[in-house]
């Protein structure tokens, strides 16, 4: 069985196959307008979310299926003290595919070791959120007109951003890509995404402080909201919520031809008066996000026609290792739920498969 929990879980060639099944529903609606008739999508939302579920519902609907699911965790079984592994095990009797959103690391890849149908990460904790890369990846694709030679920048909360983690990886499996991350001290990338995927990929990135200094050399400048609900302390977020604004004075210093992207929801980091220049591309980059769900569950329950028991689905270049190790990150999912404890193994130690903390140094 396939699934879809790190944007790794996919080849390159894959995600292209997904993105093209993209543009191809983009210009034949009509086309694919009943291939999912029959099957439904369950929504498992523990987290808030509006663009993600209501994207998926619209997503399978004009597929033709069905959408059933819960978007609070406080109207699901979870308030009784039952497990994502349960709970995955009971919606696999009544669904096709489930796309799941948590606050814990880590718990969609705990849902795929139990369910019987593909399970899609729609967001763990500030870990990863595979399918709003692939959003971002079609929209790259309709406005740049390839995924290779760019210079990214990413901008505001790198720590716990989930969306950049997700885009890093992906981006660095193209050709000449160049990176530039623009955040506060207290919000720059985890060690562990420059080590392990962008030193170990080649991809040259540099840390600036200001946006104004590496602004005209962006083909792309994706900004990010500071994730108020992951901050320990209010001070902390109070301080840092305003570091980089996105303004029309700077977007003078732009390329004329670079995008803006950003996942939504926009608090204060790119300003109103962004949103007339062409060169923001935030509300197209919604709109993607519909059509490349709409290609991914369309190919998802395809692959699960095609393969229904493959095991564990396979983390490209990566093989699980088992032991009684402890995951150390209150965030984890092994943190709350029985889980096998898990582990990957990288050049200098082991990380927990669920949250990718590290756990072990040689
Ligand atoms: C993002 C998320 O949930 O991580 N939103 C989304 O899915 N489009 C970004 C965010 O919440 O800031």
């Amino acid at each position: 069985m396939r699934h879809l929990i790190d944007t790794t879980d996919i080849s390159v060639a894959e995600v292209d196959r997904i993105i093209n099944t993209a543009l191809d529903i983009i210009e034949n609606r009509e086309k694919y307008s009943s291939v999912c008739k029959g099957k439904k999508l369950a929504t498992l939302f523990y987290e808030p979310s509006t663009r993600t579920r209501l994207s998926f519902t619209s997503a399978m609907m004009e597929l033709g299926g069905n959408v059933l699911g819960f978007s609070d965790a406080a109207s699901s079984s979870v308030t009784k003290g039952e497990t994502v592994a349960d709970t995955v095990r009971v919606i696999g009797c009544f669904a096709d595919i489930i796309a799941m959103r948590h606050s814990k690391e880590g718990a969609p890849l705990v849902a795929s070791h139990y369910a019987d149908v593909p399970i899609i990460n729609a967001g763990d904790g500030s870990h990863a959120h595979p399918t709003q890369t692939l959003t971002d990846l079609l929209t790259i694709r309709r406005e740049k007109g390839r995924l290779d030679n760019l210079t990214i920048g990413f901008c505001g909360d790198l720590k716990f951003g989930r969306t950049v983690h997700s885009l890093i990886k992906a981006m660095s499996r193209y050709e000449n890509i160049n990176v530039v991350l623009i955040a506060p001290e207290e919000l720059r990338l985890p060690s562990y995404i420059r080590r392990e995927v962008c030193d170990k990929n080649n991809v040259p990135t540099r840390e600036v402080s200001t946006m104004e200094e590496v602004l005209p050399e962006l083909d792309i400048l994706y900004m990010t909201r500071v994730q108020k609900e992951r901050f320990l302390d209010e001070e902390e977020f109070e301080r840092l919520k305003d570091s980089f604004i996105l303004n029309p004075e700077r977007m003078q210093l732009a390329k004329k031809d670079m995008i803006v992207l950003h996942p939504l929801p926009r608090v204060n980091e790119i300003t109103r008066a962004v949103d007339n220049d062409p060169r923001a591309a935030y509300f197209r980059q919604v709109e993607n996000g519909k059509f490349v769900r709409m290609a991914l569950i369309y190919t998802l329950l395809q692959w699960a026609q095609e393969s229904p028991a493959e095991g564990l689905t396979p983390r490209l270049g990566d093989e699980l290792v088992r032991n009684d190790w402890r995951c150390s990150n209150r965030q984890c999912v092994s943190a709350t739920e029985d889980v096998d404890h898990l582990f990957h193994q990288t050049e200098d130690g082991y990380r927990c498969a669920y949250c990718e903390a590290r756990v072990k140094n040689n």
